[in-house]
């Protein structure tokens, strides 16, 4: 039936109207807020390439979740900025380390909110890289120890979820034997499936301190032009085990998260990354985007695209938002 007979502008009259027949929501309970935690006391130094986005020292880190949870936003994913990085990210794993530490004040404080931990070698290495180097070549396998030790002393501490970031070929199911192995066979992983070596990552480099010294991440992290490839990326983290598989960045790979959630039927999330926050803050403090606005649309965006779950620096701000606040 066409037009006149169709009219498609009948629906869209009144906000009433068209709220009753909005196909997507976009709810607080789909948001997951990052957090950058770092050594000392009192500490909250402003990240300049994330407006709104601190590194925060373990006591603001508690009061900025407490905020992130009143707003209704239901976990945090934590980054951590060790005192010391070296050649076996010791600061990646060990019981005494930042985010452990984080974790085990998180879940004292605010049981009830879910601690998500990225798990990832390069804020905790001298080079910057996600694994090992040896002859100048990020090492796969023996990154693999490494890369469950962290995941394994993120759940001891108290983490709800890991999230191995790292690219790695085979990490999943490492982390996955680890944790069962320890007794931990209910905690959840969320896998970056489908990681792209991104220029959207530049602000978060800076805000983790974790930009590699050499090279880039391209030998890991996946090529731009793959969709394919993605999908086999993300066949494999399920069958390693994957609970939540990711696709990340999100604006420029949307056509995956649909792809993903076609094929897979499971649980999918979407990383917001750095850049595509920190390119609408630059807009609107020039005046060229409202930045509520763009950032709902960005966020709906992604739940039509079949994001079930999304990671996003403006978590606690949207969850406001949606509550008319
Ligand atoms: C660690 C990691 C990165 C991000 C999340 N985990 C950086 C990278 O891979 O270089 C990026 C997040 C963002 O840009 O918001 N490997």
């Amino acid at each position: 039936m066409a037009f006149p007979l169709t009219r498609l502008r009948r629906l869209r009259a009144s906000p009433q109207l068209r709220a009753l027949v909005r196909e997507t929501e976009l709810q607080a309970g789909d948001l997951i807020q990052p957090l950058f935690v770092r050594p000392g006391l009192r500490q909250r130094i402003a990240i300049g390439s994330m407006p709104g986005q601190s590194q925060l020292s373990i006591d603001e880190m508690l009061k900025e979740a407490e905020a992130v949870a009143k707003a209704g936003v239901p976990g945090v994913i934590l980054f951590g900025i060790p005192e010391k990085k070296d050649a076996q990210a010791t600061g990646a794993y060990a019981a005494s380390g930042i985010v452990p530490r984080a974790v085990r004040a998180l879940k004292k404080e605010l049981p009830d909110l879910l601690v998500v931990c990225d798990v990832c070698l390069c804020e905790y290495m001298s080079h910057g890289h996600c694994g090992i180097v040896q002859a100048g070549k990020v090492q796969n396998d023996p990154s693999l120890k490494l890369l469950a030790r962290a995941a394994v002393a993120y759940v001891d501490a108290g983490a709800d979820i890991v999230a191995p970031s790292d690219m790695m070929d085979g990490r999943v199911a490492a982390i996955r034997a680890a944790l069962d192995a320890r007794g931990h066979t209910e905690t959840p992983i969320m896998s970056y499936a489908a990681k792209f070596a991104s220029a959207f990552y530049g602000p978060f480099r800076e805000a983790a301190e974790s930009a590699p010294q050499f090279g880039d991440r391209k030998t890991y992290q996946m090529d731009a032009a793959n969709g394919d490839e993605a999908l086999r990326e993300v066949a494999l983290d399920v069958e390693e085990g994957a609970d939540i598989v990711m696709v990340k960045p999100a604006l420029a790979y949307m056509d995956l998260i649909r792809r993903v959630k076609e094929r897979f039927q499971m649980p999918v999330a979407a990383y917001n990354v750095s850049g595509e926050y920190s390119m609408v803050k630059a807009a609107a403090k020039n005046g060229w985007l409202d930045e509520r606005a763009t950032a709902l649309e960005i966020l709906t965006g992604l739940r039509r695209a079949g994001a079930d779950v999304i990671l996003t620096y403006w978590a606690k701000d949207a969850a406001r938002w949606l509550r008319g606040g």
